[in-house]
């Protein structure tokens, strides 16, 4: 494969046999474990051959480069701590302690985390819901205009985009707007590393992104891209990377991101609009949530609309299909680039042998409840002595959790919240398990 600059300059340095008098302490040689046997040779440490993650310049910043060209981004960070790691980062590089933040109350937990870490203080932005669909629909320009209009204080923007359901939202639009008046655009594209890579523009005018490269691509767990749309240098992502992330970053993490890139410009780009041709065929053969025009979605992503998706995704585990995640009324597919002609006729079996019977009646999801009440600010929340409850005995109790079912995948409850009557019953409804524990503000402080 051509242009891998980090990955060809690790062959060529392990190829020269140094005597490793470094970490890690493999040195080099087989693991004890013949699965990863030969992912010692390129588990460096910093040396100057190798390079070093937090500092500019040789071959991490080349395959870096490289990254932020195939994104049209202006600089790039590799991650290997996540995208949580890229979120604390990109809030930590958008937001001043202390300051207001407004934010798409689906936002993953690590957006709350880095709210406690930052004492930031929400504004939500909701998501409208999709009755027909079960699932929240994307955030809307004008809802962003209307809430930085009404609060002229917050400056930076945080959007998750595409949800778990694969929901897309308008980003060019959205970052116009926030532009517009003044602010900073954070996207949490943590599902969607492949959509660059299929021709779509799905983050154009963020200023900071932040995507799970492990989520969709050929790459290992943790492996995570933080983007600049321009207004960041690489020395600030580098700057806020390092505060979250390892001292020592892992060489073939790293790697592997460089080499998946090039394979991806090179043939996978091909391989995922492979993928992607069968999701299309799949949402038209099976009931599943489908394109609108008020409604983009990733390509990739296959909902299945189902009576019971937690009932569905067990037969579907027992014929050894497992997919990534199921609701009350759907089952999520995550499909990429990795899947072939096997995979694609394996699934079309399963979800044919697995169908409920006909005229089985679909499931209504009721919309979620109005917010709680909001009594103190994520930062006072989680870090405040807690006490354990199970949910049906938490009613009235402040939450310092986020309880965030699928769907809507939005906190019906967020840190700092009271814990309502309607909430309660509205979880019940959806059949989310009520025993299960909570964590609340003690009452012994
Ligand atoms: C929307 C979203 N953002 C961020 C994350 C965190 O990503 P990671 O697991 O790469 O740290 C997740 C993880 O599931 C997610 O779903």
């Amino acid at each position: 494969m051509r242009n891998t600059p980090l990955y060809s300059s690790l062959r060529a340095f392990a190829d020269t046999q140094p005597l490793r008098m470094h970490m890690p302490g493999h040195h080099g040689k087989p693991l004890h474990m013949p699965e990863l046997e030969r992912f010692s040779e390129l588990d460096f440490t910093e040396l100057p051959p190798t390079g070093n993650l937090f500092s500019p310049g040789g071959a991490i910043e080349a395959a870096e480069d490289l990254w932020a060209r195939a994104f049209g981004m202006s600089a790039c960070l590799f991650l290997t701590g996540g995208s949580t790691q890229g979120i604390h980062a990109a809030l930590t590089l958008a937001c001043r302690p202390g300051d207001r933040l407004l934010m798409d109350r689906g936002c993953h937990r690590s957006v709350y985390h880095a709210m406690a870490l930052l004492d930031l203080k929400p504004i939500y932005l909701s998501r409208p819901w999709r009755r027909e669909d079960g699932v929240s629909g994307p955030i809307s320009p004008q809802s962003v205009e209307k809430l930085l209009k009404s609060h002229p204080k917050c400056k930076t923007v945080c959007i998750t985009s595409p949800t778990y359901y694969g929901v897309l939202s308008d980003i060019p639009a959205i970052s116009h707007i926030v532009h517009q008046y003044g602010g900073i655009l954070v996207v949490d594209g943590a599902h969607g590393a492949h959509l660059p890579f299929l021709g779509l523009d799905a983050f154009r005018g963020a200023d900071l992104t932040v995507v799970s490269a492990h989520k969709t691509l050929p790459v290992p767990g943790q492996t995570a891209l933080l983007f600049s749309g321009g207004l960041f240098h690489g020395d600030d992502l580098r700057r806020a990377g390092a505060i979250y992330g390892s001292s020592s970053p892992s060489y073939p993490m790293m790697a592997a991101m460089d080499v998946a890139r090039a394979w991806l410009e090179e043939k996978g780009a091909d391989d995922y609009r492979t993928t992607a041709a069968f999701v299309s065929d799949l949402r038209r053969t099976f009931s599943a949530l489908r394109e609108t025009p008020e409604l983009r979605l990733d390509p990739a992503r296959f909902v299945l609309n189902t009576p019971d998706g937690y009932v569905r995704k067990a037969a579907l585990e027992t014929l050894g299909v497992y997919p990534e995640m199921a609701d009350c009324g759907h089952i999520v597919c995550i499909l990429t680039c990795a899947d072939r002609r096997a995979e694609f006729a394996r699934l079309i079996e399963a979800l044919n042998r697995t169908a409920p019977p006909a005229g089985t009646a679909a499931r209504q999801i009721p919309p979620p409840p109005e917010l709680p009440e909001r009594v103190l600010s994520p930062r006072q929340a989680m870090f405040a002595p807690v006490d354990v409850l199970s949910l049906q005995k938490a009613e009235g109790q402040i939450s310092v959790d986020q309880v965030a079912p699928y769907p809507p995948g939005v906190p019906i409850i967020a840190p700092g919240e009271r814990i309502g009557k309607k909430h309660l019953s509205y979880l019940s409804e959806i059949g989310y398990n009520m025993t299960e524990k909570v964590r609340t503000l003690s009452h012994r402080v």
